[in-house]
């Protein structure tokens, strides 16, 4: 059936990305939109004593200046909203009290952009201030254990077995703290809301990961209908976790257009990115191994401690990866929390997996020097047959075979185990790898596939494309399930009016939503089919369903392909202008009888300048078991992307924050470092190992968005203590770390 699952079908909306022709939510064309710019505290703790906002609106072109003295009251604090869209307990603009810097306190809505920026600036506001705490150190005293992290789903403390007693009589042991500082989501979007009212409707064009998540905030935030709430974002320009949850600027532009009868936009500066939405923690990772000297681990015992808002108890779930990545007895995993003066975090690729891997995977690499062993031969004595936080069998696990492939590609038996052993003219020369895994989450959802008389099928579900290739795999799974070329097919998604699609968020888009759009296909075709045989003048009148093949449109019977018509041709002689399916992907995965995970390994060489301390990753190769790959080229290339922020992460990203005031010195693109091309290996492989899932979903797909991000820093800082002989256990490593 597979023509073109799999297969490295181009972009089907290449085009319209590199023309301009797809519009992001900021660049919807609407009569009378007007713009609206946010004004942020300068002090992160006290209170707005006075704000003058006379100034401002009397300013050229400017409509109205919302302060929390006259913003409406929100129906609802920015409270979880069940599974699918987690946000903030806090909403700003509702009082006069200020908990973190940059936190918006007016909006100035001007009729340019121009004119309502220079408003903005108008805005005169005395503060009654307080002394912030925005860092760890030198707070790590007031670390607390909270009873529930990230908005409620994990226990602040999970154990099994007796971890502390086999730590204490473990042969060999190895108790160190990795810390990680804090990275903002750059995605190439800044978050957008435009909103348009027409009577008591709303159609708000939304920079988001999830339709439906942003359709229940808003309905939820303003106390209005869901259904009338439209929400649209056909085209979102990367999202990595921070546009999965929603914030207040999203609510705030409906209420804004609400007010003025008019469209409005609000577009979050670059800078406004890092303080409106939530960012990844800085975090003190402690983890302790226990093992046999044969290098058999025995406990593992994990610590974070991380900063949290004044409101919310956050923390990325560092714990769970830490529990089900080896084979291990004894298990334990604490989150201590401070109170800080920073908005509330969120996830952000990987979120929990990234920083407990990095820990682990560097600890791992420490083990395997203690014991002797090579770091992969280390991890094969601890490969988890089962899943050890359950006991529960996979539903699939390639690890192995990502061990054997990534050493074979790498050229791993080159390496000179000895640390800072290998050179390159002056250069010193490091191998390292880690491990790499992903839940496979799942969502329900529902697709309609239409065929029209003319050949052409349109399938729509309320999906979001980040950049992933979502309309490009949803185009293939209807053209195989239809046996029809991918050219024929159009995939509609990002509007509330579709069927209710999944969102693009725990890597569960490709999978729910492939899902969803297989079983609406498979409906449609073998509805037409029925047709068919049912039709005296068809050639395919009385043939048994399952006899009946479909090739590029055509519908033949299996044995005998000269009988046969296309769609066409039946549905043009029944006078059918189309016909339609729906399909309906519940969600349910057997959880209780597998585990489910996409599993990988990462390996990177680096070159270090021995004088300067600077750090080239020279090669990245990630070798991944995750289930059917629907599109190989799209895979590859978020696959790519998710290396490189790993690389990212390892040696660059850092905000950093003034202690002072409380606020974050570097927030632009000029001080935040993200890798450019020049920062880029040219040698970046990706392999993905041919593996078969019948459990996780309709297709066995098992997703790789956030898989990718996961062993890759762990490998990189494991490459540069092999390259100079010294573990830095602090991202990013800079190079006056290793000087
Ligand atoms: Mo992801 S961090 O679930 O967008």
């Amino acid at each position: 059936m597979s023509q073109s699952i799999g297969k490295p079908v181009n972009r089907v909306d290449g085009r319209l990305k590199v023309t301009g022709g797809a519009r992001y939510s900021a660049e919807i064309p609407l009569k009378g939109l007007v713009h609206a710019v946010f004004v942020t505290s300068t002090i992160a703790k006290g209170r707005i004593e006075q704000i003058d906002t006379r100034a401002a609106e009397q300013s050229p072109g400017v409509l109205s200046v919302l302060t929390h003295l006259n913003m409406p009251k929100l129906a609802k604090q920015l409270v979880a909203g069940g599974r699918q869209q987690p946000g903030m307990s806090f909403a700003p603009m509702q009082g006069p009290e200020i908990h973190y810097s940059g936190q918006q306190i007016a909006i100035a809505i001007a009729d340019t952009l121009e004119r309502a920026t220079h408003a903005a600036r108008l805005v005169q506001v005395r503060y009654r201030q307080e002394t912030p705490v925005v860092t760890l150190q030198p707070n790590l005293k007031q670390a607390y254990q909270p009873e529930k992290v990230l908005w409620g789903f994990v226990p602040g403390r999970t154990a099994r077995g007796n971890p502390s007693q086999a730590l204490a009589q473990a042969p060999v042991k190895i108790s160190e703290t990795y810390t990680l500082s804090t990275n903002h989501h750059n995605p190439l979007e800044p978050s957008a809301t435009t909103a348009v009212w027409e009577g008591d409707t709303v159609t708000v064009y939304n920079a988001t990961q999830g339709i439906t998540g942003t359709q229940k905030f808003i309905s939820e935030m303003l106390a209005i209908p869901i259904e009338k709430v439209r929400v649209i974002g056909q085209y979102v320009g990367g999202g990595f976790g921070c546009k999965a949850s929603s914030w207040p600027h999203e609510a705030f532009a409906v209420i804004a257009a609400r007010d003025l009868k008019r469209p409005v936009k609000l577009v979050l500066t670059r800078e406004q990115m890092y303080t409106s939405v939530g960012s990844r923690e800085e975090q003190a990772l402690q983890v302790s191994l226990g093992a046999t000297r044969d290098g058999k681990l025995t406990a593992i015992s994990h610590t974070k401690i991380s900063p949290t808002s004044p409101f919310d108890e956050w923390a990325e779930p560092s714990g769970n990866v830490i529990n089900m990545m080896y084979a291990c007895p004894n298990f334990e995993a604490t989150y201590r929390l401070v109170r800080t003066n920073i908005i509330s975090g969120c996830p952000m690729r990987g979120p929990g997996e990234v920083p407990g891997m990095y820990a682990l995977e560097c600890a791992m690499d420490e083990l395997a020097y203690t014991v002797g062993l090579d770091p992969i031969e280390l991890r094969l004595r601890n490969h988890a047959d089962v899943n050890p936080a359950d006991g529960l069998p996979w539903s699939s696990k390639s690890l192995k075979e990502c061990y054997k492939v990534g050493a074979e590609r790498f050229g791993w038996a080159k390496r000179n185990s000895k640390p800072r052993s290998m050179r390159d003219g002056r250069y010193l020369i490091g191998y390292g790898m880690a491990s790499a895994t992903y839940p496979v989450y799942s969502e329900s959802a529902s697709a309609r596939a239409q065929l029209f008389a003319d050949g052409r099928v349109v399938v729509k579900t309320s999906a979001t494309d980040i950049g992933t290739g979502t309309y490009t795999i949803l185009t293939q799974v209807a053209a195989d399930a239809l046996g029809l070329p991918v050219e024929q097919v159009k995939v509609e998604i990002g509007d509330s009016q579709q069927p209710k699609g999944g969102q693009s968020g725990g890597s569960t888009g490709a999978g729910t939503n492939a899902s969803a759009v297989h079983l609406a296909a498979t409906n449609l075709r073998r509805q037409v089919v029925q047709l068919g045989i049912k039709n005296k003048r068809s050639p395919l009148y009385g043939a048994k369903e399952d006899a009946v093949k479909v090739e590029n449109g055509r519908l033949f019977l299996a044995e005998n392909s000269a009988r046969g018509e296309t769609y066409s041709q039946l549905l043009t002689r029944l006078g059918h202008k189309q016909v339609e399916a729906m399909g309906e992907w519940d969600g349910k995965q057997p959880s209780e009888k597998y585990a489910m995970h996409a599993f990988g390994a990462d390996f990177a060489e680096v070159a270090v300048d021995p004088d300067l301390g600077l750090v080239r990753v020279r090669r990245l190769l990630g070798v991944y078991g995750a289930g059917r790959i629907l599109n190989v080229k799209t895979a590859r290339s978020q696959v790519i992307g998710g290396m490189v922020w790993g690389m990212s992460q390892a040696l660059l990203e850092h905000t950093s924050m003034d202690v002072n005031f409380g606020r974050y010195t570097n927030a632009n693109f000029a001080e935040y470092l993200v890798p450019v091309n020049a920062d880029i290996p040219g040698d970046i492989e990706v392999e993905f190992i041919d593996e078969r899932d019948p459990h996780v979903n309709v297709l066995g797909v098992k997703g790789i968005g956030e898989l990718a991000m996961v062993g890759a820093s762990a490998a990189i800082a494991n490459a540069i203590y092999h390259a100079t002989g010294k573990r830095i256990r602090d991202l990013p490593i800079t190079p006056d770390k290793l000087l």
